[in-house]
């Protein structure tokens, strides 16, 4: 079986050697086994604030940036607050708002302007806004899963307005916004809209998935919430694993292997890229993809749970694009999300083939 149906890091890239020698010393370090402090390892916090200057807030550090979606969903929805969420989503998010019982408003993105990638419609945003019942807007704006889109800079500028106009909190989720492989780095949404925006940041994509380890930052009173919230759940996130994860982010080769990391998924991208022009042709459609680890791949005339359920007996997987909307939104059934992290390369031509041979199949 090849799968290019997880959101998965490439296995071979986690960067276990920058970590061996803090993994070998962690007994010596008692401390690390005691209780520690609601809001996180406070030198893990001091290198968060070193790395991300423009999060002029306070953090708290979280089991992955999914449990930060959780605190965020327990500390501020009741049930029947409003949610809007770029819509297809990521399964997770969806999940968390829909235990809370919140109202999800789908917001679809569009292309009017031929532009590289589609943006979020601004105006159906404005109007569920305008409804009086959204409390918070969740957003992927960076390599979006998954869709693997970004938002332009003025999207940015126009989406902070309209919250900070209508007293909307907004959720910036950015788990991939370290993985851009090309163009220009955007500003995030925190920075242009501090006083209402929560962000969310994982160790997973760029560390290790199994340490399970994120961090929020938001205005202190929003943090508070959260962190009270937090300290119920489980009083704080294991100390060892923050002590690793500030052991990673402080290695002198902590930036090669972000480069290398960025270079490798840029590669596996352009390869997917031109496998799936050469062997699928005018049967799909996707856009230009500048980091992450997804393409959506858009079907111009099949369904994407027939193909996924074909490419499983050609023993490939893949995630249909139904499988990412909201219970009550009706799924658009012509499209398909691919992992390009996870795959070795030299499984790529042999991953498309199969996908191709699903299409002959339908016929
Ligand atoms: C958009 C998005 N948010 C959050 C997460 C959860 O990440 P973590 O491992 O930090 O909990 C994922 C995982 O794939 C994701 O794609």
């Amino acid at each position: 079986m090849i799968s290019m149906a997880g959101g998965l890091p490439a296995s071979s890239l986690l960067p276990v050697d920058l970590i061996r020698t803090s993994c070998a010393s962690l007994a010596d370090h008692r401390e690390l086994f005691q209780y520690g402090a609601s809001r996180g390892y406070s030198p893990l916090i001091a290198t968060l604030n070193k790395l991300y200057p423009e999060q002029n807030n306070p953090w708290l550090i979280c089991n992955g940036s999914q449990q930060g979606l959780d605190l965020i969903a327990r500390a501020f929805l009741n049930p029947g607050d409003g949610v809007v969420a770029e819509i297809p989503a990521y399964l997770g998010a969806l999940q968390v708002f829909q235990l809370s019982v919140a109202q999800i408003y789908p917001l679809y993105h569009i292309n009017e302007n031929g532009e590289s990638e589609s943006q979020p419609d601004l105006i159906q945003l404005e109007s569920h806004f305008k409804t009086g019942k959204v409390k918070l807007f969740y957003a992927v704006p960076d390599f979006h899963n998954p869709t693997g889109r970004v938002w332009a800079e003025d999207t940015r500028i126009r989406v902070s307005n309209l919250c900070r106009l209508y007293g909307v909190m907004l959720i910036e989720d950015s788990p991939y916004r370290e993985l851009r492989f090309s163009g220009e780095q955007r500003s995030s949404l925190t920075a242009l809209y501090p006083e209402g925006c929560i962000s969310l940041k994982s160790f997973s994509k760029t560390g290790f998935p199994g340490v399970r380890l994120g961090a929020m930052s938001g205005p202190a009173e929003f943090i508070a919430i959260a962190e009270r919230i937090k300290q119920a759940t489980d009083l704080h996130t294991g100390l060892p694993q923050q002590a690793l994860i500030n052991a990673l982010l402080n290695h002198p080769k902590y930036p090669d292997h972000l480069a290398h990391l960025r270079n490798s998924y840029k590669s596996r991208h352009q390869q997917l890229r031109s496998e799936l022009i050469k062997q699928l042709g005018n049967q799909i459609q996707f856009e230009r993809v500048e980091g992450g680890m997804f393409i959506w791949l858009k079907l111009t005339s099949a369904s994407g749970t027939n193909v996924a359920a074909r490419a499983l007996e050609q023993k490939l997987a893949v995630v249909p694009g139904a499988a990412f909307y909201p219970e009550g939104v009706i799924a658009e059934d012509n499209a398909i999300r691919l992992n390009f992290s996870n795959t070795d390369p030299s499984l790529i031509p042999e991953a498309v083939s199969r996908l191709a041979r699903s299409f002959c199949s339908l016929s």
